[in-house]
């Protein structure tokens, strides 16, 4: 039996030239790099200059990705552009980011699932992609949540980052075995009960304003490590793959002891597990594309590899995604 896998052609990111070191930090709030180090793994972030958008991130992370799949843009029909920073309440970042590599024809639209949001994103790309409505997609996770920190809350301030991450998937035949190359299965989950450990106080229908991050930080760490264990469970009931086939863990990039934990529990080998929170800070829907980029580029993630990815983060939002490099 035969099937269509939405197979990953290449990959790319970008991080904003200006970095932030935590030392930098410690002298603006009351927190120091033992801290920061010690609960979360972090050493620096990278921030956008003033006039760097998300769609300017985006686009150097898409250029990068097609560059990668050494493919030409006009062949992309679908882009999906997972981010919670959006340029302007609309239209959506992806068409500025259409527009940019000269695609007129096709879909982009882009997709809020906050921290999950490259897994949503794969998920749907995935499903557009098997179902035939499009042949080559674009999946972009783009952020620059340094505008939405509140810059005097050390308990949120230092742990996220700016950047973008790309990858280029297309609809291929495969055989039907869980060996095929591409996407195997995804997982999305989401729990509105959780809405208020971890939002924005602000939107365009609520108070007219941008808003800032709000988390409670210890109430999200509690649920993580299950939620995100939950997923990947379900991937390896659903492909009959365990622990062990798993050549790479590209887990969403927001804490070290949550990722950590979750690859203790599953009893993921720790030399398997992809680490850059350590230079990025928590990108959001742009850390696991990042990650991806610099494992691909330092090379480790090999064509043939098994790779999982997870995420989780507001809404809650939680997801995995397996898929053979
Ligand atoms: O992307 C998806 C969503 N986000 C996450 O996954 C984040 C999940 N949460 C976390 O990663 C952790 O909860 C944090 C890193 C945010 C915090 O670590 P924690 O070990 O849970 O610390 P805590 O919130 O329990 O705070 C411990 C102490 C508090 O002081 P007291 O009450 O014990 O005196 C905080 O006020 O650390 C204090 N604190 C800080 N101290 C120095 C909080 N932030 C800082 C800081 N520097 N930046």
């Amino acid at each position: 039996m035969t099937a269509i896998r939405s197979v990953v052609l290449g990959c790319g990111s970008y991080l904003p030239r200006q970095i932030l070191t935590n030392a930098e930090l410690a002298a603006r709030v009351d927190t120091s790099d033992e801290w920061i180090v010690q609960r979360t793994g972090i050493k620096q972030r990278h921030i956008a200059a003033e006039g760097e958008f998300t769609s300017h991130l985006a686009i150097n992370a898409a250029r990068a990705a097609l560059a990668d799949a050494g493919i030409d843009a006009q062949s992309i029909d679908l882009i999906v552009l997972a981010t919670s920073t959006p340029d302007n309440t609309f239209p959506a970042t992806a068409v500025a980011v259409q527009n940019a590599l000269g695609i007129h024809h096709g879909a982009a639209f882009d997709l809020q699932a906050v921290c999950s949001g490259f897994i949503f994103g794969l998920a749907s790309a995935d499903n557009f992609l098997r179902s035939g409505a499009f042949k080559r997609a674009l999946v972009i996770g783009a952020e620059t949540f340094s505008r939405i920190l509140d810059w005097n809350d050390r308990a949120t301030c230092v742990l996220f980052g700016d950047g973008a991450g790309a990858i280029v998937l297309e609809a291929q035949p495969q055989p039907g075995e869980s060996s095929d190359r591409g996407i195997l299965t995804t997982h999305l989950r989401s729990d509105g009960r959780h809405q208020s450990k971890l939002y924005v106080d602000g939107g365009p229908s609520s108070t007219g304003t941008v808003g800032h991050l709000r988390m409670e930080g210890r109430e999200v760490f509690k649920h993580a490590v299950g939620m995100i264990t939950d997923v990947i469970v379900d991937a390896f009931q659903k492909t009959g793959t365990t622990a062990d086939d798993i050549d790479w863990f590209v887990p969403h990039q927001a804490n070290k002891r949550i990722i950590d934990a979750s690859a203790h529990k599953l009893h993921i080998a720790p030399q398997k597990v992809v680490l850059t929170v350590d230079q990025h800070g928590n990108t959001s829907a742009a850390s696991i594309p990042l990650a991806l980029t610099v494992a691909v580029r330092d090379g480790r993630v090999k064509k043939g590899d098994l790779v999982l990815l997870e995420a989780m983060g507001g809404g809650f939002t939680w997801g995995s995604a397996l898929l053979r490099w």
